[in-house]
């Protein structure tokens, strides 16, 4: 019995939480598994009313459930930042999630601004560390408001935040590698940096990352980008890539692009995981305030983001089951993946994936 903790947050949050449900509900139907839901009001709405983020008492209760659904934070009439900072980077934090798992797989049927690249060219995975860089909060500002101001906020990393992201980046490539998955010759993990600026950061993550590899993973291929030309190559070689390792920064900025790549927010579902606590699951796409309650938007990444979290909780047959209905839906359903424009309506689409689901 899973204990999971369901958090719809703001706007489309809860509209999209609520598919990803009722999909779980149809997987734990056919493959057997039960878990108990308990729903959290945390968002906007509750810190209009209660000037209450997420409490420390919070983060004490989710330390005894199995996973986190999060659906989306952010609202129209709260500052920038209070909500990101006081709850999303919270939880990741507090409950050193220190994975952030990020998938980057076009799905049959959906649309790339990428020309002559399909499903087989854009199929990877980006490990996103999630604990340190400039996320950290290390800086301070002087003189504010004044012509002289000054302003830091550095990134920052020490070798166990890199080791212990760097294991699960070659775990996980040994286990999920394009080798692995039989579609490809070796499982490579390439790791993202920018070495010929950042000499200390990527310097220490260049050393640990060959460290490693060398010693406890030599079967599986190193590959070494830039960040900027990491960029470049998302765009014209997606192909090249299996999985990814990288900085928090950094890798907050290029799984941005690696979402367009592979049809947008409505598809994108990232993890927060931490390996022996508590993960939170979400979409990557914000909470979408002006669709909200139109049944409009689209579920698909919030179903996603489930599938990631049955796959990490052990139930890699009710994963993999989830994703090839969402592929069947993508392929012959879905008109677009776009907020209106899907052809069916939020809870249609959820309906789609439940029932082939529970179909096949
Ligand atoms: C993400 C988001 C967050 C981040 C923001 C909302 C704090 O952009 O999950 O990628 O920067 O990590
Ligand atoms: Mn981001």
């Amino acid at each position: 019995m899973y204990k999971i903790a369901i958090m719809g947050g703001d706007g489309t949050g809860p509209e999209v939480t609520a598919e990803a449900v009722k999909v779980m509900n149809a997987a734990a139907a056919k493959f057997g598994f039960k878990y108990e839901g308990t729903e959290f009001d945390f968002g906007g709405e509750r810190y209009k009313r209660t000037g209450e983020t997420l409490p420390d008492s919070a983060i004490e209760e989710f330390r005894k459930f199995d996973a986190i659904l999060l659906g989306a934070i952010g609202h129209p009439d709260v500052a920038p930042g209070i909500l990101e900072k006081g709850i999303l980077l919270k939880a990741r934090f507090a409950l050193d999630q220190y994975i952030n798992l990020r998938p980057v797989r076009l799905y049959p049927g959906v649309w790339t601004p990428i020309k002559d690249k399909g499903p087989a060219e854009i199929d990877y995975v980006v490990v996103r560390e999630n604990t340190g860089d400039q996320y950290t909060g290390v800086g301070g500002v002087t003189m504010k408001g004044t012509p002289q101001e000054v302003a830091v906020q550095t990134a920052v990393y020490n070798r166990f935040q890199v080791d212990r992201a760097l294991k699960f980046a070659f775990e996980y490539a040994r286990k999920y590698g394009k080798k692995t998955r039989g579609i490809g010759k070796e499982n490579t993990l390439g790791l993202v940096g920018k070495t010929n600026v950042l000499t200390y950061v990527y310097d220490l993550w260049e050393r640990a990352f060959h460290e490693m590899g060398k010693k406890e993973y030599p079967e599986i291929r190193r590959d070494y980008y830039h960040v900027d030309a990491c960029c470049m190559w998302m765009v014209k070689n997606p192909e090249w890539f299996d999985i990814l390792v990288t900085g928090n920064m950094f890798g907050d900025i290029i799984t941005d692009l690696a979402a367009m790549t592979q049809g947008g927010m409505g598809i994108a579902a990232g993890g927060n995981i931490n390996p022996d606590g508590v993960s939170m699951f979400e979409p990557i796409g914000g909470s979408a305030p002006k669709y909200t309650g139109q049944n409009v938007i689209n579920p698909l990444a919030a179903i996603c983001a489930m599938a990631m979290m049955l796959q990490i909780l052990g139930e890699e047959k009710a994963a993999a089951a989830v994703e090839t209905a969402v592929k069947f839906v993508t392929a012959n359903k879905l008109k677009s993946l776009a907020a209106g424009k899907m052809g069916y309506s939020t809870t249609e689409v959820g309906d789609l994936v439940a029932q082939y689901v529970a179909d096949n």
